[in-house]
């Protein structure tokens, strides 16, 4: 699809949002608009920003690895207006920054595209404006700008940044376009949780660099089926990621920002993992887990509580192994460096030095009121968003993302709370499929399955706008052996904006749509699956 298609598009929306009819926009019109800069994504003189940032995406290079340094593309930004503390660094990392807001403040950021190719940013979990949400359509050209304005309306959390380019968000995810989004809050300053050098942010990647060290991006047509998986795994940008600590408490705030690598993340000694939040913020209780399952675009707040270690001891956080995220067939088809699903370690905590000031863990850390079936608007009916797995095709409910192709059940009344229903739609992917796959070779490997169920991988799904709440997980299918390895690792209390759907597996959520009208996207996390088309808009109004 043309960008040239994107800006007339953008425009027309800019339109509709200020109240005219398509009808009255002749395209001429609406680029003549365009450069007046007078459309939504422009600054308007009546908002006030709090906060105002310029945040430039632009080529750079890091070293990642002894030698040559690393081609990447990154965000730098600049404090226009606010605290000093709004904008922040994550230490030595090209990642970042670390926007930090409190609730209620009103934000501005100038986004600066200057990379060769097309961009948008989009804010990971934060309920804002459709306007201000980075949808595709607003998408900027080289050298272009857009202006996002909103008031932070989430409660205490961590969220992220990254560009949704329409077809490009896994490359630029790729080549390094990611921040985060800190939002702290009264409640949350009242529990005294470890802050400062004690609160660690760890972006989660995986990566694959040739012998000078670029990025590669391979994986030909298994990558579009199964997402990329690099074979080396990169903490905050950087390989074999270590941290000093001291004999206390630490939060790490830990962001899976790979495109497609699911992570199960575990102590290797065996001790258990506490957590305290989750992609929308603070869980009510801390959750004591063996191992906790962390697939793209997840966050976890865990707390990590090292009195009692002996000063030069170390702990490697890891991923643990696991099976059934991928059709067994799948990690033979891609390759066998860094397995999906294979023990390997993530970072080392390096014991360092003896402290004892450390604060307690909170017994209870918020409260979380559960949506009741009385709220919800479609109590008997959920909307459907059923996962349509094909070899080449990764859809929702059997078509692919296409612009303004807002169906029945994609229209939601604003200010409902809906009830809807995630599950793997095995009926819409089999037509016509089998013949498409013997012709590229694969039908070999189609044989002895148990028609396309077989096909089954775990998908990230992710619903813009406001955060959701998980209702019930079934799990239906055969594979209860494989199940067995992921199954105490899922947290559903709390508020999320994403949530693992693995194979056989049905999820219930319940999503307020409040505030505001317009076209949000919900779509899965797996970048590959995201830019092929498993994505869509609900359209709020
Ligand atoms: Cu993190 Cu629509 O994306
Ligand atoms: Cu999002
Ligand atoms: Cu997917």
């Amino acid at each position: 699809m043309s960008q040239k298609f994107y800006l007339s598009r953008r425009a027309v929306l800019a339109r509709l949002a200020a109240g005219f009819t398509s009808s009255l926009a002749s395209p001429s019109l609406l680029l003549a608009q365009e450069t007046n800069k007078s459309l939504a994504g422009w600054a308007s003189p009546e908002f006030k920003p709090e906060v105002e940032i310029e945040l430039l995406c632009q080529p750079g290079e890091v070293q990642i690895l002894d030698g040559s340094p690393t081609r990447v593309w990154r965000y730098k930004a600049k404090l226009i207006k606010g605290p000093e503390s709004a904008l922040q660094s994550i230490p030595n990392s090209y990642l970042g920054p670390i926007m930090r807001f409190t609730k209620g403040q009103r934000v501005r950021i100038h986004l600066r595209n200057q990379l060769p190719e097309w961009t948008i940013t989009h804010w990971h979990g934060m309920h804002v404006p459709m306007e201000s949400d980075g949808h595709p359509m607003y998408a900027v050209e080289p050298g272009g700008v857009f202006v996002y304005e909103f008031e932070v309306r989430n409660r205490a959390g961590m969220n992220f940044f990254h560009p949704h380019t329409h077809e490009a968000t896994a490359t630029q995810v790729y080549r390094g376009l990611a921040g985060l989004i800190f939002v702290n809050d009264d409640e949350e300053k009242s529990l005294n949780l470890p802050v400062g050098e004690y609160e660690l942010p760890l972006v989660i990647q995986d990566r694959a660099l040739d012998a000078d060290n670029q990025l590669v991006y391979g994986g030909g047509m298994h990558k579009n089926m199964f997402g990329f998986y690099g074979n080396r795994i990169l903490v905050n940008g950087q390989a074999d990621y270590s941290a000093d600590v001291g004999t206390r408490p630490y939060r790490l705030r830990v962001l899976n920002a790979s495109n497609a690598r699911i992570y199960k993340l575990a102590w290797d000694d065996g001790s258990p993992i506490v957590v305290i939040g989750v992609d929308g913020g603070l869980l009510e209780y801390p959750e004591t887990k063996p191992y906790v399952m962390l697939a793209p675009a997840e966050r976890l707040d865990i707390w990590a509580d090292f009195s009692g270690r002996s000063i030069g001891s170390q702990l490697i956080l890891q991923s643990s192994e696991f099976t059934g995220v991928l059709p067994r067939m799948a990690q033979r088809m891609l390759g066998a460096e860094l397995p999906v699903g294979s023990e390997f370690p993530i970072m080392t905590f390096r014991i360092a030095r003896s402290e004892s000031d450390g604060p307690a863990l909170p017994r209870r850390l918020t409260s979380i009121k559960r949506i009741t079936e009385s709220q919800i608007a479609n109590r008997n009916d959920p909307v459907p968003i059923g996962i349509t797995e094909a070899p080449m095709s990764m859809l929702i409910n059997g078509r692919p993302y296409a612009d303004n192709d807002i169906q029945p059940r994609e229209r939601i009344p604003l200010g409902t709370t809906q009830l809807i229903e995630i599950f793997h739609d095995h009926a819409s992917g089999r037509s016509g499929r089998m013949g498409m796959m013997a012709g590229m070779g694969m039908g070999p490997m189609m044989g002895g399955m148990r028609g396309m169920g077989m096909f089954s991988m775990a998908h990230p799904i992710h619903l813009h706008g406001q955060q959701f709440q998980i209702i019930k997980r079934t799990f239906e299918a055969d594979d209860e052996a494989a199940y067995e390895t992921m199954r105490d690792g899922f947290i559903d209390a709390g508020w999320k904006d994403t949530v693992l759907v693995t194979p056989g597996e049905r999820v219930l959520i319940a999503k307020p749509f409040e505030d505001f009208k317009g076209r949000f996207m919900y779509h899965c996390h797996n970048l590959e699956h995201e830019d092929m088309g498993m994505m869509r808009d609900f359209l709020v109004e």
